[in-house]
Parts: C-alpha cells; structure tokens; sequence
C-alpha cells in the first residue's frame, strides 16, 4: 500500500487504525434495523471467461451449477429466516459471472426472495449479449425481473477484438428488446481503451439507444494485477479530455447523469452501487450493516460445504469505527454525485459540517462540489477526481481483497 494511501486513510478516519478484515464472522445478521436495505444475488457462470474481467467467476459446467442453486437457496432462507416478519427492500440486483444463465432457476430463487423480503423498487439482472433472446427475456420477465443491463462493451469489431469478445448482432439484439419490454434496458461500455476517440464513444451511445437502451454506464477500464489482461492503459491526460466531452456531449443530448458512470434517457435506473445499507447471497457478495462489512467466501466449493453445514459463508469481516463508516459511506453515496447533508445527519445523528466541515469547504474552493440548499453536487472536475481516486481505491483496495480471496476461501486478516 502506498504512503499516499495510507495518509489518505489516516486523514479522513482520524486515526491510524487500518481497514481490518477478519476471519471471525457472526451467525446473525442484523439487517432488520437497516432502512434502504438492498438484495444482491451473486451468479458465478460464464460461457466463456473473459481475460480483462475481475469479477468472481467460473466457467459453466452443469454439475457445479446445480450444486450452487441449490445452496444459494439454502442460504437465503438461513438468512431471510432469522427474522418472523418480511422485510421491506429496496431493490434485487443479480450480478455475476453472467446471471442470465440462471433464468431456468429464477422463478424458484424469486419465491425463496420473496417469501421473507418485499421488494419495493424491482429487480434488474445482468446479461452477455448472447443472452438476449425472445426466449430468455421472456423468462426473466415472467420471474419478475424489470430492469436488465447488457455487457455490450463496445458495438466495434476493433475493440472487441482488443477484448476477445465477439461482434453484437445489434438487429437480432433490436427485435428481442422491442419484443419483450423492460422498465430499464441498460448497456455496458468500457472506455480508454487503447485508440479509442469520443467519435467512437459517441457511436456506440447513439447506437444503443436506437436498438432500445433507455440507460447506459460507461466504464473506465481497470487493469487489474490479478488479470491476465495485456490491454495498455490510457494516459490520464487523454482519458480526462475523453470522460469531460462525453459528459458534455450527454448532457448537451438531455441524457440525465445518474451517477458517475451512468446516464439515461427518461427516468430510468440501474445501479446496485448506490444503497445505504445491502444483504449479498452467494460467492463474492458483499453485505453492508449499519457497523460492519462482510464478503462471502469466492471458492464454489467451500461455499455449499458451509451452507451444507448451516452455517453462513461470509469469509471476511470489518466492523468499522465510526469515522470509517461515514467515509465508506460519503465514498459510495458520492458516486450518485451528489450527497444530502440532511441524509447524512439522519444516518449518523451529527451534522456533515461538524465531522468533515473543513474537507467540503475545500472541495468548493477547489472548484470540486458545488452546493445547493442541502445538497452538495460534483462538478465536471469533481467528476473526474472522483474517478480517478476510485480508480486508485480500486487498486488500492479492492484488487488486494480480491486477489487474496481467489488464492485463500477463507484469509486469517488482511489489512488495508
Ligand atoms: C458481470 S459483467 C456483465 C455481464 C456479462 N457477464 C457480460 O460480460 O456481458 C459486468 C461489467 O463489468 C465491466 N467490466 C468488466 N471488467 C472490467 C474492467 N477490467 N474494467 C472496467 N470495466 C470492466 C464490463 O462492462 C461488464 O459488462
Ligand atoms: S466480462 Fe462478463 S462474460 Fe466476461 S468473464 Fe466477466 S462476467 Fe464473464
């Protein structure tokens, strides 16, 4: 970890204290007193395995498959059964791995969901492009899904190639989107990749939202040190004048911002970043209460030989003092790009200017946030610092996690 980093995390928790993971984990999770609650569901399938992708997951084979449904099931009634009465969510996300390979299971997993949670703000899925057929559309309609995000990446055979994926068969992609209808159709972009310019860029948002995208996120490509990846990453420079004149282009285009990486055409949303508080279920997924982080374990094995055991999967856990909480949670609600200090207040029962008063008055000096009433807003410079700290978290943070994770199901500690 790097000494810019540690001081980061030193200044802004007030405290030398790392981020400290252990093996410990609890046997009950207290999500009953959590408002704003969100499900995710982690499926761990792909047809093929991208080089670049960092998420957990494996290569699809029946068997394993199976085996892992069952135990998913399994483990959303440990979890949802700890408390008599249903609870209110927010939203279910499902994210993989590619989750679409699941719309046989989904019906099921949906019935165990909706036994002992109410969601209130619908389901989204994601899917390869492979996977958007009238036939599995349909299904994924009929199991209650509203909101669908489809990996596109690029629409150009030049930086498919760069990725290894396959061209998009964008007029067979049209007619199963006209066919089978979502609240939010979502397409997946990465950018910088190498060469790429904002004419590029450009031609793939309009093409997606002429083939019936109502919403788009555009990724910065991350490199991560555990990937096999080989794709060169772009200058900050180059990337800064890229994320600045796509944002202009959108926001010229009417396209509302809905988050950093995000912009959609009428209201509609998609993200399952953006939640005070989250319940995850399966390999991988995060869980975040009102004083801990937890990660299940990302090895499919000892993943069903847990839940086999009645016993919860969570491979790490954080408890965080206060000073971390409130920046994890200044961290994440920022990527909407915009924070409400009333919000803030409700959570933590003390004002945002007491706690990090000099921090935001500096981030307006420097041009960085603007405020308005309550709310404090990124600007188009704000945006892009903010992109590039998270980038730099990423690797900071999130590679070191998951690189351990995939060598060890279950570390002793890890400190970062
Ligand atoms: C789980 S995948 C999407 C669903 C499906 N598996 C697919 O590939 O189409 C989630 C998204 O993460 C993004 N992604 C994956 N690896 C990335 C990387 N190294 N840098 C930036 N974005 C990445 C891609 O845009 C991808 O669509
Ligand atoms: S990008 Fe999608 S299909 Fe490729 S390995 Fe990652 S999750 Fe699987």
């Amino acid at each position: 970890m790097s000494l810019l980093t540690t001081l980061t995390r030193m200044w802004v928790t007030r405290s030398f204290k790392s981020f400290t993971f252990t093996k410990h984990y609890d046997t009950f999770l207290s999500y009953q007193e959590c408002d704003q609650l969100g499900l995710y569901i982690h499926i761990p399938f792909c047809k093929q395995i991208c080089s670049f992708c960092p998420y957990c997951k494996v290569l699809y084979k029946e068997d394993v498959y199976q085996d892992y449904i069952e135990a998913l099931i399994k483990e959303i009634h440990m979890i949802g059964s700890q408390y008599p009465d249903k609870k209110e969510v927010t939203s279910l996300y499902f994210g993989g791995g590619t989750p679409a390979l699941a719309d046989k299971d989904l019906k099921r997993i949906m019935e165990v969901v909706n036994s002992y949670f109410i969601i209130t703000q619908g389901i989204g899925l994601e899917l390869h492009p492979d996977n958007v057929t009238i036939e599995t559309l349909a299904r994924l309609k009929e199991a209650g899904v509203t909101k669908i995000s489809i990996g596109i990446q690029s629409f150009q055979s030049k930086f498919q190639h760069i990725l290894g994926r396959r061209n998009i068969l964008d007029q067979a992609m049209k007619k199963a989107l006209d066919t089978v209808s979502f609240e939010t159709v979502s397409m997946d972009f990465i950018f910088a990749l190498p060469h790429q310019t904002f004419d590029d860029l450009v031609n793939d948002i309009e093409k997606a939202f002429s083939i019936g995208a109502n919403h788009i996120a555009i990724y910065p490509f991350i490199d991560f040190t555990f990937t096999k990846s080989s794709i060169p990453v772009m200058r900050k420079k180059e990337k800064r004048k890229l994320l600045d004149d796509i944002t202009h282009y959108c926001q010229n285009k009417g396209y509302q911002r809905q988050s950093i990486w995000t912009f959609s055409k009428e209201k509609a949303s998609y993200s399952s970043m953006t939640r005070d508080y989250f319940l995850g279920f399966g390999v991988s997924a995060a869980t975040l209460l009102k004083d801990s982080f937890k990660i299940n374990t990302f090895d499919i094995p000892s993943y069903i030989q847990r839940i086999n055991k009645q016993t919860i999967p969570t491979s790490l856990t954080m408890y965080f003092t206060k000073r971390q909480r409130m920046i994890y949670y200044l961290f994440w609600t920022l990527y909407s790009t915009e924070i409400d200090s009333q919000s803030f207040e409700e959570i933590f029962n003390v004002s945002l200017k007491k706690v990090y008063g000099l921090e935001f008055y500096l981030a307006k000096k420097m041009n960085l946030l603007t405020k308005e009433n309550n709310v404090y807003k990124m600007t188009l410079k704000g945006a892009f610092y903010y992109h590039y700290y998270e980038n730099f978290y990423t690797l900071s943070y999130i590679d070191k996690m998951w690189s351990i994770l995939k060598e060890e199901p279950f570390p002793n500690y890890i400190s970062l």
